[in-house]
């Protein structure tokens, strides 16, 4: 009974140690991932959500929708050797992030009458989205 008591009382200390250590590893992965980490990856996005449709260059033929290289500042509806439909006549503006967001909510709202059947109904995902068509140059 005596010896139970001494081996229970030695044993709390070295339970502690152990969970403090476990707190500390915790908190220290906890601390090397990066808040960013968390943000959904456009280039990710790109690949399973528009490349499909969309090249990033334009050595590869056309798919069903135009190459998205330097997108942001091009002028709407201009990729060589693509045939938009017929909206894309009257579309008179640059691409820029605003308007890319826009067109990613709904196409046929920026352009009547536009043949893009996608739509990204999430904020945080055309952001990166969006953030990754900067890059394409
Ligand atoms: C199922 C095929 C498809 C998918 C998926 C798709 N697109 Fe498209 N996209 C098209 C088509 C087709 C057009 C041309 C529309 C037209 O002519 O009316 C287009 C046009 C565009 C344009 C206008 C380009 C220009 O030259 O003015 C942008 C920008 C664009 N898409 C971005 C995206 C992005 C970003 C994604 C992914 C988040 C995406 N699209 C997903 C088919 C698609």
């Amino acid at each position: 009974m005596v010896m139970d008591m001494t081996k229970r009382r030695a044993a709390l200390p070295i339970g502690l140690a152990c969970c403090i250590a476990m707190l500390a590893v915790d908190h220290a992965r906890a601390q090397l991932t990066p808040p960013l980490a968390k943000l959904p990856d456009g280039a990710v996005l790109f690949k399973q959500q528009c490349a499909l449709c969309h090249t990033t260059n334009v050595s590869d033929p056309p798919r069903q929708g135009p190459t998205l290289l330097n997108i942001v500042g091009r002028e709407a509806g201009t990729a060589d050797g693509f045939r938009y439909s017929a909206g894309f006549a009257n579309a008179k503006f640059k691409w820029d992030e605003q308007k890319l967001e826009e067109w990613l909510v709904n196409p046929q709202a920026v352009i009547p009458g536009a043949i893009m059947p996608y739509k990204q109904a999430k904020p945080e995902l055309r952001m990166a989205i969006v953030s990754y068509l900067r890059e394409l140059h």
